[in-house]
């Protein structure tokens, strides 16, 4: 007889899913029985914030790419909503994999649910208990119609089970630990001579929709004691440029376009200090061991918090520079799981396949 062929569909579409569907798509393919199809909403679209994940990492052409990128909130999530649902129909997954917490991920796991497809949600649990963030109400509705969730720590473990989500939640890590494990074991991060720099990312609306408050984190960044490196999301760019008129004329900073993963690990790997407002970037600092200062009032990864390794600053951005000096930090290796992540998601997903 003729073993039963299980469809999956991963849906991705924003900076960070490329990179956590990485290992995942390598764990999956380890299973023959398995037809694994990646969708992409096209959520991020220039080549340095899509195409050249795909080319680094080795990512699965998507079976097709939807339109979302540049829209509203209710446009870009109706887009994904309609889209996903067209190839859920088509396909007919088994399954289907949702990443993180952007319109990419409620867009695509709603969509599943109005059909009966079962949804893992990877990166389940976590909260900023922040509802003025979309990331917070996208990731809450989520967990809630997900019927496989896998979380990368106790606290959002417990997290679920305060919110009465107990069956089929599975702590196994974090999957951006495995694929940059991955990438520093096969040496695919380039070597740096400049190790003498601050690194940046900002593009969370708090800190870019307005331009008093852009201003701000600039005019600090620039009388910070060393050169900071800014590598400019295009969102933070496009209201520079276009919505703000303002110049990228700061002495002190440097400003590099997006950057690839390899590059961006390198870049982080060799910083004194790594100050960003990314919710990926405060992990990688701390497995990096970089000291982290984040620009926000609150974190999801709340852990990387211990030991003075990541610090909140929002409202006195002028306490950055005492921070930076503070080097009397310690970080735990085991932070965020093993680097098995993507594995332990695999076989817990194909066990729950087989046992319906
Ligand atoms: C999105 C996610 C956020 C995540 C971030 C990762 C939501 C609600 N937000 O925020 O959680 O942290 O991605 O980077 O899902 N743009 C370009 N080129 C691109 C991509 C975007 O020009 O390749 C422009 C868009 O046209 C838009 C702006 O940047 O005007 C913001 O993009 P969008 O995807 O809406 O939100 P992000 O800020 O990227
Ligand atoms: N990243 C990258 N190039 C850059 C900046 C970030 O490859 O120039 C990677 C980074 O290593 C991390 C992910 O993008 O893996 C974080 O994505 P982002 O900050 O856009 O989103 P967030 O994590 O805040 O949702």
């Amino acid at each position: 007889m003729k073993k039963k062929t299980y469809k999956i569909i991963s849906v991705i579409g924003a900076r960070p899913q490329f990179i956590k569907a990485s290992p995942i798509e390598l764990a999956f393919s380890k299973f023959e029985n398995v037809e694994f199809y990646s969708i992409h909403t096209g959520q991020h679209y220039d080549e340095n914030m899509s195409q050249i994940f795909f080319n680094q990492l080795n990512l699965k052409k998507p079976y097709k790419t939807l339109e979302s990128g540049g829209k509203s909130h209710a446009k870009q999530t109706a887009d994904i909503l309609i889209g996903i649902e067209e190839l859920l129909i088509e396909i007919m997954p088994d399954l289907i994999i949702v990443y993180g917490d952007t319109n990419s991920t409620i867009g695509a796991a709603l969509a599943a649910a109005k059909l009966h497809i079962p949804i893992a949600h990877i990166e389940a649990g976590l909260r900023s208990f922040n509802k003025q963030m979309p990331e917070e109400v996208n990731r809450i509705l989520t967990d809630h119609i997900s019927d496989l969730l896998f979380v990368p720590s106790e606290t959002a473990l417990n997290q679920l089970a305060s919110e009465g989500i107990n069956q089929d939640v599975y702590l196994c890590g974090d999957v951006m630990k495995d694929i940059m494990n991955i990438c520093l074991e096969q040496k695919i991060v380039p070597a740096q001579n400049n190790k003498n720099y601050y690194y940046t990312t900002i593009h969370r609306p708090y800190n870019t929709d307005n331009k008093d408050r852009l201003l701000h984190i600039l005019n600090t960044l620039n009388t910070l004691d060393k050169p900071v490196i800014f590598s400019i999301h295009p969102r933070t760019l496009n209201l520079l440029k276009n919505s703000y008129q303002i110049d990228l004329n700061f002495n002190n900073i440097a400003f590099i376009e997006p950057q690839g993963y390899f590059d961006n690990l390198a870049y982080l790997k060799n910083c004194d200090c790594v100050i960003t407002d990314s919710g990926g970037m405060q992990k990688e600092a701390y497995w990096l061991k970089r000291k982290c200062i984040t620009i926000r009032k609150e974190t999801e990864w709340t852990e990387t918090l211990e030991n003075g390794c990541n610090t909140l600053v929002f409202d006195n951005l002028s306490e950055i520079q005492k921070i930076i000096s503070d080097t009397n930090i310690q970080f735990d290796d085991t932070l965020y799981g093993t680097a098995n992540a993507s594995e332990i998601i695999a076989e817990k997903t194909m066990a729950y396949l087989y046992k319906k």
